[in-house]
């Protein structure tokens, strides 16, 4: 009995161990932000630039917030998506706001995409494509040419219209996914999957809609997706699923061929990656808003130093499947200058008030009116010998000129987790520089019950490790610099 435990025991050495060696490389990936100057063909103003994304920002809690809802009555989703039949997100919470940012509703369903961008190579022989990173959506998808393969006039290569695209026919990797498989019936339903099968062979195709009637339409595929390693060296990962847009329009996808897709869902790049490379990813994140130059990085496996911090990594319970396929986090509360606010605690509950989530794609941080209203109370006072701004059309109500402003002036925001981690964002991540000579308090507020997220200002200059297998989430000020 001894001796067999012993056995065992070693045998889970020589297992960890070798995982180790195994997991010895990591991926890391440069981000660029979508408004990073170098993307713009025209330049925006900072205010502009300000005014996209809390546009951004609405339709993605939008989308947050119904995916939430769609949760909690999973019964709602057991009947397949015929082509063209999806009911649209209404878009009633947020009317009275889009109105006062001046911008239609535009590209409503918006995928849920996200504002980091990075390049990964897909196909044999590979084909270099620029891809939206989104912690929000479930789906890797290029822009890609399927049919061609069965037509003559179509390109052999390169580019259609100046957009890069991926073409199906001339990589040997590319596997559809027959529409009369369980992954296409059962398992892809919740991206959209198709009813229609004409024949059981034909690729499994899906159809995402958008409330202006725009839509993006393919087939879903397994690919060979290869990126480069930390090491200097490639390494190709097989059997991702892909899915191949023929057809897509969105005022979001300007200057990009398609979406990264890293939410926690089973046939999700980062689940994917995550899976060969240790069970888990991180990024650094620096701010956008600001003047200052730097670089976001992801990695896939274990952060060996390559991004260095600057201080403690602390952990806190990551609840995996908790909102949609969302990455959820148990917060107790908030407190401003060492006082702990009154915030109700069904705020923070996922069923009764919508819980918390980290998201990548959103950038302001929203809080539901609970939350938001004492939060506000309690920072503002310390900014309020400040000249109140009024930026216009930004429909932020806490703005105000920064001439001679003192960040040490800010009380220090604290977001506790329930198992005793503390967050302690840095000041700049939520006294937020939105123009010349103005900050705002980054926030947004949201109807209750509805999700609260912590968006990527206030992930800002933090490592956050996502630790998909040991359901925890790691964070370590950083200033997001390699070694
Ligand atoms: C829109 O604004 C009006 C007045 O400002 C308010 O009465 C109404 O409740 C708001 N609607 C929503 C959906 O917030
Ligand atoms: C695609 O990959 C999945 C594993 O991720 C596998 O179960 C499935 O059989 C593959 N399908 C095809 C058509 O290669
Ligand atoms: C930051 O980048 C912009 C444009 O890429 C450049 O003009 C500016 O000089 C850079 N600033 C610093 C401090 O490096
Ligand atoms: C801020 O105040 C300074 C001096 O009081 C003034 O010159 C400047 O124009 C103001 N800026 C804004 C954006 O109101």
């Amino acid at each position: 009995m001894k001796g067999r435990l012993i056995f065992l025991l070693l045998m889970v050495l020589i297992f960890s161990v070798q995982g180790r060696e195994q997991y010895s490389n990591s991926i890391v990936l440069e981000l660029t932000h979508r408004h990073a100057p170098q993307l713009n063909t025209r330049t925006k103003t900072q205010d502009q630039r300000l005014k996209d994304l809390l546009h951004h920002d609405f339709i993605r809690h939008n989308i947050i917030s119904h995916k939430w809802r769609q949760g909690l009555q999973p019964r709602a989703r057991t009947r397949r998506v015929q082509a063209w039949e999806q009911t649209p997100i209404t878009t009633a919470t947020t009317s009275n706001f889009t109105a006062a940012i001046e911008m239609p509703l535009g590209s409503g369903r918006d995928m849920g995409i996200g504002q980091y961008i990075t390049s990964v190579k897909v196909g044999t022989p590979s084909q270099k494509f620029r891809l939206i990173v989104d912690t929000g959506s479930d789906l890797t998808w290029i822009n890609c040419r399927y049919r061609c393969a069965r037509s003559d006039n179509c390109p052999k290569k390169g580019r259609i219209k100046g957009r890069r695209v991926f073409h199906a026919h001339l990589s040997s990797s590319f596997r559809p996914v027959p529409c009369f498989s369980q992954m296409c019936m059962v398992e892809l339903m919740n991206l959209f999957s198709l009813t229609t099968c004409p024949t059981p062979l034909t690729p499994c195709a899906y159809d995402y809609r958008y409330i202006d009637g725009s839509a993006a339409m393919g087939v879903f595929a397994n690919e060979t997706v290869t990126v480069s390693l930390t090491n200097g060296r490639k390494r190709r990962l097989h059997n991702v699923l892909i899915g191949c847009s023929d057809s897509f329009q969105s005022p979001t996808l300007q200057n990009v061929d398609g979406v990264i897709g890293l939410a926690n869902s089973k046939y999700s790049f980062a689940t994917n990656a995550a899976e060969k490379l240790g069970g888990k990813f991180s990024y650094c994140l620096v701010d956008h808003l600001s003047h200052i130059n730097g670089s976001n990085y992801l990695i896939f496996g274990t952060n060996h130093n390559q991004v260095m911090v600057t201080g403690n990594t602390h952990y806190t319970r990551l609840e995996l499947n908790l909102v949609s396929s969302f990455y959820a986090v148990n917060v107790m509360g908030i407190s401003i200058g060492g006082k702990m606010l009154d915030i109700p605690f069904q705020v923070w509950d996922t069923t009764k008030g919508g819980g918390t989530i980290l998201d990548s794609g959103t950038s302001l941080t929203v809080l539901t009116d609970p939350a938001y209203q004492p939060v506000m109370e309690a920072i503002k006072m310390s900014v309020s010998k400040y000249q109140k701004v009024k930026l216009d059309g930004v429909p932020m109500d806490y703005c105000f000129n920064s001439t001679g402003f003192d960040d040490t002036l800010v009380p220090k925001l604290i977001i506790h987790f329930a198992d005793g981690a503390r967050f302690e964002p840095h000041r700049k991540s939520y006294v937020i520089a939105a123009a010349d000579g103005v900050r705002c308090l980054g926030f947004l507020p949201a109807r209750f019950p509805g999700t609260s997220v912590i968006g990527n200002i206030m992930q800002q200059n933090y490592l956050w490790e996502f630790d998909l297998e040991g359901n925890k989430l790691g964070f370590a000020p950083s200033a997001c610099s390699t070694s």
